[in-house]
């Protein structure tokens, strides 16, 4: 599997972000004076202050890269949500054509973004402990298990992470969320391609023609990509450090 891609002529860029690192007081500040009134109180549900720390640097991030990118005020972007939670631009109308999604996983925080068509991405940590393999033989394929239990031992597990990451982003990018059946759809991977969809029940039938990419980040996380590519190209990416 690929380290992370460095495309400068991608039609998706990724950011991250370490999220355990210190920040200065201040600029916590600003980022929580960019926050609408309904993240402000998300972020503020959280118990623990190490919590609410990681959920503002991601909003602040998820706010600074969309600005950047289309020349605006992050503190301006107004967001609304599909029925299934996934969030998208509502103002000012002229980043309306913009796509993004957000996905944290232990320290790690990451949004990719894309002027032309919508996205899904998932980032999981290689480090975690669950879930257990036989997660795999309830809620995937039969072939996507078979092919779990085919790996050595000590490489099950990163297997199964490959398909729920990928799974992951699938879901993400159609916007479905925990309506949708694992096992509806399931991923052909291979050392030399990248990882091909293969439709199982008419419900998980997608509304683009995804392209899949799939990448470790760090040594540390596995990040799954879904995005839609120009007519007859391959979805290209880029993934950078997000540097405020
Ligand atoms: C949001 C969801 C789609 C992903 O959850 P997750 O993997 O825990 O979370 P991630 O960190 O990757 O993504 C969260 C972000 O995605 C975005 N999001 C929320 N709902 C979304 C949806 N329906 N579709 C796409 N993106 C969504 C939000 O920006 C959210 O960030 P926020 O909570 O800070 O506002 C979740 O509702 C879900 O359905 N998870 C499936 C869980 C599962 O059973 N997985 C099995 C393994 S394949």
């Amino acid at each position: 599997m690929p380290d992370s891609p460095k495309n400068h002529k991608a039609s998706i860029t990724i950011w991250y972000c370490h999220l355990a690192q210190p920040f200065d007081q201040a600029r916590l500040a600003l980022w929580a004076s960019w926050l609408d009134p309904q993240e402000t109180a998300r972020m503020n549900r959280f118990h623990r202050q190490a919590h609410r720390v990681r959920f503002l640097v991601s909003h602040a991030m998820t706010r600074e890269v969309i600005a950047r990118q289309c020349g605006a005020t992050p503190s301006c972007i107004e967001f609304r949500a599909l029925a299934q939670g996934k969030p998208y631009i509502s103002s000012p109308t002229a980043l309306q054509k913009y796509f993004f999604n957000l996905t944290h996983s232990h320290d790690m925080a990451a949004i990719a973004i894309s002027d032309s068509s919508p996205l899904g991405l998932d980032l999981e940590w290689l480090g975690r402990k669950g879930p257990d393999v036989s997660l795999a033989g309830r809620y995937f394929t039969q072939r996507e298990y078979k092919d779990i239990l085919k790996q050595p031992a000590h490489l099950q597990h990163q297997r199964l992470l490959r398909y729920w990451t990928l799974k992951e982003a699938y879901i993400k990018a159609e916007g479905w969320g925990l309506s949708a059946g694992l096992d509806s759809f399931e991923f052909i991977l291979s050392d030399t391609k990248p990882p091909r969809l293969h439709i199982c029940k008419p419900q998980a039938t997608p509304r683009h023609a995804w392209q899949f990419q799939q990448f470790k980040l760090k040594d540390s996380h596995l990040v799954a990509i879904a995005g839609v590519a120009q007519q007859g190209e391959t979805l290209q990416t880029d993934c950078t450090a997000w540097s405020p």
